[in-house]
């Protein structure tokens, strides 16, 4: 099958993404596929593929006068060049925004190009951490207490006033729609809520603050309509920022997670339903924080999950007996039967 990886992009979490291509691109060609790597963020005029995978993850996300240079942009001129004339699949490994949030997948739709994955509303609603939230309580998935503003419409001083108290410290700030922890800080008292808002307002025009969940991070990978082995992530030190997640040695996982048989499947159970309830498809992963009351908190639904051959999903399905190369022609077999 002549299959585009399409990889790169121009979020924050660009060299994760490269990273994650690699890994698919390798196991598409070991299964006999054609294959090509294309970079949207480039637009119609591509580097060598040795040249776009030859960058590593870093400790950091790459900085904003980095991503200056790539633009989003480029993608239209991208998808509706020539290269993606005898396309036959998409095969999406971007993360972040333009790539995870339904704006590529619906340039692919009016191309008439199959791609893998979430379609167009799934993926927009999972990458927007508030609207998933009001989901998650619609459909009965517990999440943490949270409060979010716009950016400019509400002045910040009134904002943290009135809500800020309520949530205590530690509290958790994010940008509304991002990954791999970019941008977020787990606030421990009220002289450092400022610059973490600051923070996450350079990405995002939304930012939501959470109540702080004590407990164990556990997350449970969906291939199809199956959860995979519940894993448990345990950081050194710190939290699960994006030096832990990309930094080997940093972070244990333990799969499957050390719990009672009982607890991982009523998880798993929640991981598929509320995947589902998000109209999210083929293949994610569902992250939780337990709470000390034993609840599950869902932070969040990810549609393009890490796929380097150590990433969390690639772990999960690992221990449940499926190889990474099985793992990615499984994904483009979902995808083509719209599964
Ligand atoms: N409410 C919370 N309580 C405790 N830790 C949290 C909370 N929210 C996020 N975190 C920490 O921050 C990490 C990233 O948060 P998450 O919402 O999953 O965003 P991202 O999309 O960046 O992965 C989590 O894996 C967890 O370690
Ligand atoms: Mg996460």
């Amino acid at each position: 099958m002549k299959i585009a990886v399409l990889l790169g992009g121009s979020s924050p979490e660009r060299l994760v993404s490269i990273a994650s291509g690699r890994g698919v691109i390798k196991a598409l060609r070991e299964l006999g596929h054609d294959v090509t790597a294309i970079d949207p963020a480039l637009g119609e005029k591509q580097i060598s593929e040795s040249e776009l995978l030859s960058q590593g993850i870093g400790t950091n996300p790459p900085t904003q006068e980095f991503l200056e240079k790539l633009s989003h942009k480029n993608y239209l001129s991208a998808i509706d060049s020539k290269i993606f004339d005898d396309i036959e699949l998409a095969f999406i490994i971007l993360h972040g925004k333009w790539g995870e949030d339904g704006i590529i997948q619906s340039l692919l739709e009016l191309r008439s190009i199959p791609y893998t994955g979430s379609g167009v509303m799934a993926s927009a609603i999972a990458m927007d951490k508030v609207m998933s939230k009001k989901l998650f309580l619609h459909h009965g998935t517990p999440t943490a207490e949270w409060y979010d503003y716009q950016k400019d419409s509400s002045p910040r001083p009134a904002f943290v006033k009135k809500n800020i108290s309520k949530l205590g410290y530690p509290n958790v700030v994010k940008p509304n729609d991002q990954g791999s922890s970019v941008a977020i800080t787990i606030v421990k008292n009220e002289s450092e809520l400022d610059s973490a808002l600051d923070e996450a307002e350079k990405i995002s025009d939304v930012v939501l603050v959470e109540k702080y969940i004590e407990g164990a991070e556990l997350t449970v990978g969906i291939l199809g309509d199956e959860p995979l082995p519940v894993i448990e992530i345990r950081p050194h030190g710190g939290f699960y920022d994006y030096e832990h997640k990309y930094t080997k040695g940093m972070t244990d996982y333990l799969v499957p997670a050390p719990i009672e048989k009982s607890f991982a499947v009523k998880l798993q159970e929640i991981a598929i339903n509320t995947f589902q309830s998000l109209g999210c498809k083929t293949f994610g992963r569902v992250d939780f924080r337990i709470g000390d009351d034993q609840i599950p908190y869902c932070l969040e639904v990810n549609t393009i999950p890490g796929m380097t051959e150590t990433s969390l999903v690639p772990k999960a399905a690992a221990s449940a007996g499926i190889p990474f190369t099985q793992l990615v022609q499984k994904i483009v077999e979902l995808s083509i039967e719209g599964k």
